[in-house]
């Protein structure tokens, strides 16, 4: 039957089509979800539901920049191979006119999905510079591909000017849903309704207000059990200058540990940590796969710029890999890839133990553009040891160093000049430099760097120039010890050609 929704979405469907026929592939994702073509942001709505993992996106399915929202969507049997899945949500009612904002998915007792997201509407009609009216909504299915629009479930409060990012989860037999807010003092808040259906929501006042007075703005929060405590997760938006190592990005991401107190109530023990120290990560989710695992996504992208693959390529955006949560004693998150990303292994080179005189630089792998490097090493005397991955030439890439002055691990794209748009440089604590461990995932556009044991990530987008990529590993300034080695091509990950 059809129906405004459907229709909204044969629309939506029609137009990615024809952008997708546009796409350029030099920087888009092998191993990373990203849409077929156009923009993408935000992981929404993610969930164990009809046997799969349902990952669903922000996603304006006609250009390769922001604009009109949908949930684009993509599921996975076994987090190694995807499915592309028809787009889920498109605007179709008057309270969700300018954009299906995030939001996140249940699935109830009966088996049905439930995806709650914000409806958004521009004050004025265009854009958001005269206000927004934002309220929470809920579209249903029952086959976890189409979706049946149910209108709104939580209206706006009088007190806040922007409301929005539902994420819901059930406690005790009590639904909960954790909405970020600016306030109308203009003061970052997680705000907390409660259910007892799902369909009927109660307010249950401010679960949180960053202490943080230059936060103005709480984006997509996320509240979760961890270890023996819980995590909330949020994207603060501030008017501060960036001041030291972390928050340097226009949209930063982290967390704060606390505990759930009886009657629902968030206590904090811990302050504000950067949840990634890269270019391009932000608004994460987590949702809890069947064995128990609590498993995040976060977007790499950015508003405050184009990304030169929205300028030229048709796309825009991507998914971190799927990465396993755990809370280390010193209540700092640890992050790992999930072991599942093994089976995308396609050619292994072990390149065992070796050691590199000063500046002496070993290439690892020839012609590549997916892999992932495991690397032990002592930097013992090198000022440097850095991998340059993405290597075209003889010196353009991106440097992933650790840094003997700072004791730091720095991601460095100044030489990484493949499009135009910002380069600069991330560094991240590194816990034990004595022995340096790394684990680093470099797409077709982008690299994530696990350091120590998930203690430190660092996450960017990075476009590398035209010509064959290669990867090598360089002591500067002294001699290094590298214990062990190894590289692994990756496979892509969908189950059916795009084109
Ligand atoms: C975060 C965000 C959300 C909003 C969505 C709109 O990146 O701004 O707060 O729901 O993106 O696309």
């Amino acid at each position: 039957m059809s129906t405004p929704h459907t229709e909204a979405i044969a629309r939506a469907q029609a137009a990615n089509e024809e952008l997708l026929a546009t796409r350029v592939d030099r920087w888009y994702p092998t191993f990373h979800l990203a849409a077929a073509a156009g923009w993408i942001n935000d992981p929404n709505g993610l969930v164990h539901a009809a046997g799969r993992h349902q990952v669903f996106f922000q996603h304006h399915p006609a250009d390769a920049t922001w604009g009109p929202m949908h949930w684009g969507h993509a599921s996975s049997e076994d987090l190694v191979t995807w499915r592309r899945e028809p787009i889920a949500l498109a605007p179709s009612l008057s309270e969700d006119a300018d954009g299906i904002f995030s939001g996140s998915a249940v699935v109830t007792e009966d088996g049905t999905l439930r995806a709650y997201y914000t409806g958004n509407r521009w004050r004025n009609g265009r854009d958001d510079s005269d206000g927004v009216l934002q309220v929470q909504m809920l579209a249903e299915s029952t086959d976890g591909v189409t979706f049946t629009p149910r209108g709104v479930v939580v209206e706006t409060p009088d007190d806040v000017l922007d409301f929005r990012d539902p994420k819901v989860w059930k406690e005790d037999g009590t639904w909960y849903m954790v909405i970020g807010a600016q306030s109308a003092e203009h003061r970052g808040q997680v705000r907390q309704y409660r259910s007892s259906d799902g369909l009927t929501w109660q307010a249950d006042g401010i679960l949180y207000e960053d202490p943080d007075e230059s936060v103005y703005m709480l984006e997509c929060p996320d509240l979760f059990p961890l270890g023996d405590h819980w995590v909330l997760l949020y994207g603060p938006m501030t008017t501060a200058a960036p001041q030291g190592f972390a928050g340097r990005n226009g949209h930063n991401a982290g967390y704060v540990i606390g505990d759930r107190t009886a009657g629902g109530g968030f206590t904090p023990l811990t302050d504000y940590r950067p949840a990634d120290w890269g270019h391009t990560f932000y608004a994460p989710q987590t949702y809890l796969a069947p064995d128990g695992r609590r498993l995040m996504l976060g977007w790499m992208g950015g508003f405050d710029r184009p990304l030169a693959s929205a300028l030229t390529d048709g796309w825009s955006g991507q998914l971190t890999v799927p990465r396993e949560l755990t809370l280390g004693e010193d209540l700092r998150l640890r992050q790992r890839p999930i072991p599942e990303l093994d089976r995308l292994g396609a050619g292994t080179v072990d390149h065992g133990a070796f050691t590199l005189e000063a500046d002496e630089e070993r290439i690892l792998l020839e012609d590549a553009d997916a892999y992932e490097i495991l690397l032990e090493a002592e930097p013992g005397t090198a000022e440097q040891l850095g991998l340059l991955v993405h290597r075209v030439g003889e010196s353009g890439g991106t440097w992933v160093s650790y840094d003997d002055q700072s004791g730091r691990l720095v991601l460095d794209r100044r030489t990484s000049t493949g499009g135009p748009g910002d380069r600069g440089v991330r560094s991240a604590p590194v816990d034990d430099p004595s022995r340096l461990q790394l684990r680093v995932l470099v797409d077709r556009g982008s690299v994530e760097v696990f350091v120590g044991d998930g203690e430190a990530v660092l996450s960017s987008l990075a476009f590398p120039a035209d010509g064959p990529r290669s990867l090598s590993l360089r002591a500067d300034g002294g001699r290094a010890q590298v214990h062990s080695c190894v590289v692994r091509r990756m496979r892509g990950i969908w189950e059916s050609p795009d084109r």
